[in-house]
C-alpha cells in the first residue's frame, strides 16, 4: 500500500518576513505545495533596519492572509511546524500563537523549530536525503547569525564557531546604510559590486579580513564595518558619493566577507575531516560567495529562495522531528542549536 501523503504547514515570523508554506512528503519525496513570503522590506527600508514592534504588528496583520494564500483547506494539514527561535521575540510570539491556536482548532501536533537548524535543513528541500554525507560542516550565514556547525546527522549538531559581534548579513546591512544603499544591504551590495568595472578602477581600497588567520572557528565583522566607515569619512564628498567609490567599496566589502567565510569553513572541514560542506541562510544567496566556494570545494547550497527566510524549511524541519515530544511552548530569542 502506498504511504499516505503527509502534509506539513510551516510558519516563520522570526524577523521581518511573514512566511507560511505547505509541504507534502510522500515516499521521502518532498513537494512544495505553496511557499508564501510576505516581505516587510518597504516598511523597514525607511529606517535601514528592522524595528521589532513594527514588525510584530505587521506579522499580526499578515499572518491570516499569508496562511490563507498558503493553505486552501486546513483540514488537510497533518502537522504544524513553527519557528520558536532564535529571532526577534515579539515577532516569534506572533507565529507561535497563531500556530498554537490553529493546532488546537484542527487537533494536529505542533512542533517548535529552531530557525538555524531550518536554514541547514533547507538543503534537503530539493535534494535527495542521501546525497549529503555526514559528518558535515555547516556554515549558517544570515542577518542574525554567522556560525560553523558540525553536523553528525539530522538533529545532531555541535556549534564550533560563531561571530563574536555582528553577523555577516548584518555587516552588509550596516555597510549599505553607510553608503546610502537600500535595505536589505546584502543584495544591494552584491548588485553594486557587480557593476564595478575593473578597467577604470582607480580607487584602491583594502579592507581587513578579520580573524582570517586565527586558529579558532569564530568570526568578527564589526571591525570591517568600522573600516568602511573610517574610509568613507576621510573621502571628500564628491568621491564618496560617486558610483565608482560606492561600487569599489561594495566589491571590497563583499570580497572581505567571502574570503573569511571560505577560509574558515574550509579549515573547519579539513580539521574535522568532514564528508560534506553545507551552506545556509540569507547570505548564502550571494552569487559571488556561491561561485567562489564552488571553485574551491564541493558545497551544498539551497536554491536562493530557500536561503533567505522561508517557511518551507521550517515545515521540513518539523517533519524530521515529528516524533519529538515538546512539552512546553516558549519563544526563545537566543535559542541555540
Ligand atoms: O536568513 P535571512 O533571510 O534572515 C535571517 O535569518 O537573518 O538573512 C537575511 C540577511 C540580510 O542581512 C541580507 O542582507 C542578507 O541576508 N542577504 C544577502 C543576500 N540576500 C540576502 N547577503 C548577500 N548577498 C545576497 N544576495
Ligand atoms: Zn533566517
Amino acid at each position: 500500500m502506498a504511504a499516505k501523503n503527509f502534509k506539513i504547514l510551516g510558519i516563520d515570523t522570526s524577523c521581518d518576513d511573514t512566511c507560511a508554506a505547505l509541504l507534502e512528503v510522500n515516499n521521502r519525496q518532498v513537494k512544495i505545495l505553496s511557499n508564501v513570503v510576505s516581505s516587510q522590506v518597504k516598511l523597514h527600508q525607511k529606517y535601514g533596519g528592522v524595528y521589532p514592534f513594527l514588525a510584530k504588528r505587521e506579522h499580526q496583520k499578515n499572518l491570516p492572509l499569508v496562511f490563507k494564500k498558503a493553505v486552501k483547506d486546513a483540514a488537510e494539514i497533518d502537522l504544524i511546524g513553527v519557528t520558536a527561535g532564535p529571532g526577534l521575540e515579539p515577532c516569534l510570539w506572533q507565529g507561535i500563537n497563531f500556530a498554537k491556536d490553529l493546532a488546537e482548532k484542527i487537533k494536529k501536533p505542533l512542533i517548535l523549530v529552531n530557525h538555524i537548524e531550518a536554514h541547514i535543513l533547507a538543503n534537503f528541500i530539493d535534494r535527495e536525503l542521501a546525497s549529503i554525507k555526514f559528518p558535515a560542516i555547516c556554515l549558517v550565514v544570515s542577518g542574525g547569525h554567522t556560525g560553523l556547525i558540525l553536523m553528525k546527522d539530522i538533529g545532531k549538531y555541535k556549534l564550533i564557531g560563531e561571530t563574536r559581534d555582528d553577523a555577516a548579513g548584518e555587516c552588509f546591512d550596516k555597510v549599505a546604510r553607510i553608503l546610502d544603499l537600500s535595505y536589505p544591504g546584502g543584495p544591494a551590495i552584491a548588485a553594486a559590486a557587480a557593476k564595478l568595472q575593473i578597467t577604470n578602477y582607480k580607487l584602491q581600497i583594502t579592507l581587513p579580513r578579520p580573524m582570517i588567520n586565527q586558529k579558532n572557528y569564530d568570526f568578527s565583522f564589526s571591525g570591517l564595518k568600522t573600516a568602511v566607515l573610517y574610509n568613507y569619512r576621510t573621502q571628500p564628498e564628491k568621491i564618496r558619493k560617486s558610483k565608482k567609490y560606492v561600487r569599489a567599496m561594495c566589491s571590497e566589502t563583499q570580497q572581505a566577507v567571502i574570503d573569511v567565510l571560505i577560509r574558515k569553513t574550509l579549515k573547519a572541514a579539513r580539521d574535522y575531516k568532514v564528508k560534506s560542506i553545507i551552506l545556509g541562510g540569507g547570505v548564502a544567496a550571494n552569487e559571488e560567495l556561491r561561485k567562489q566556494f564552488k571553485k574551491k570545494a564541493e558545497v551544498f547550497v539551497p536554491s536562493k529562495v530557500f536561503c533567505t527566510d522561508n517557511a518551507a524549511m521550517v515545515a521540513l524541519t518539523a517533519f524530521f522531528h515529528r516524533s519529538d515530544n515538546f512539552k512546553s511552548i516558549k519563544a526563545e530569542s537566543n535559542l541555540r542549536i
